[in-house]
């Protein structure tokens, strides 16, 4: 295939790190991130109707429709800078949004491969609870674990850094039972189709990117 590109799909439960992970692929490789959740944040803190749409959705830690979801997903892949593919990180995250998914890349070769990013539940409790993102570029921090040069402060654009309004204990709880209900599901679906890679999520930065990296590249 002439126009073939390479669409990663990132899985794993929140707080297993797709996002920290995703930015440093995208540094790396230059295929662009693309997080649903990043999208839906920009449209709430610039109160959009989008914004306004997905708030009660994401105060409760449930998905934001699919019809809505999808249909944001098709018109970031049009943009110029995804013509050799993205990093996709938080969709697809139900079986919907992977048929769909399937159907918007299939002219180009469909997904490349889908690395799972594995992580036990209390350490992604422990993960979501000392997160900080970034308000402007939406870069992940810890502050035990991932920690910015300057407290408050991004590394990448000098963004304020603040605590996500999901990362609430009980809207935590409900992303996992959401998670394992909704998105596990994909597991079996990206295997059936020989494109999981699983990968261990416990080590460190460093060396998750750098499985990911051969995953991806390799
Ligand atoms: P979304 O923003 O996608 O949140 P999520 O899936 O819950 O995932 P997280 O962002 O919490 O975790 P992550 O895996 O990115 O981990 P991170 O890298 O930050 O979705 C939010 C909401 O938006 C949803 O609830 C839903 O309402 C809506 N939404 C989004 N997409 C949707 C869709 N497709 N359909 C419908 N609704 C949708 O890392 C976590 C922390 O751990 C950080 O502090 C980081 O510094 C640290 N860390 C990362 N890796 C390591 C490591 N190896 N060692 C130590 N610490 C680490
Ligand atoms: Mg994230
Ligand atoms: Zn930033």
């Amino acid at each position: 295939m002439s126009d073939r590109r390479i669409y990663v799909v990132l899985l794993g439960v929140p707080g297993a790190g797709k996002g920290t992970q995703a930015k440093l692929l995208e540094q790396s490789t230059g295929l662009p991130q693309i997080s649903t959740g990043d999208i839906f944040r920009y449209n709430l803190k610039n109160q959009t109707e989008l914004g306004k749409l997905a708030k009660s959705y994401m105060d409760r830690g449930d998905l934001v429709p699919d019809e809505v979801t999808i249909r944001m997903v098709q018109d970031r892949l049009q943009q110029p800078d995804c013509v050799r593919g993205a990093i996709m990180d938080g969709f697809p995250r139900n079986l919907v949004q992977a048929t769909a998914f399937d159907t918007m890349t299939a002219p180009y070769g469909g997904v490349r491969v889908a690395p799972l990013i594995q992580v036990e539940d209390d350490e992604t409790i422990r993960r979501i609870t000392g997160r900080r993102s970034c308000r402007t570029c939406g870069a992940v921090y810890h502050v035990i674990y991932n920690p910015p040069k300057v407290e408050g402060i991004c590394d990448v654009d000098g963004g304020e850094l603040y605590q996500r309004d999901d990362d609430k204990e009980d809207t935590v709880r409900n992303r996992l039972f959401v998670y394992y209900k909704q998105t596990a599901p994909l597991i079996g679906y990206y295997y059936a189709k020989g494109l999981l890679r699983e990968v261990d999520g416990a080590m460190s930065i460093e060396a998750v990117q750098q499985a990911l990296l051969a995953i991806v590249v390799g």
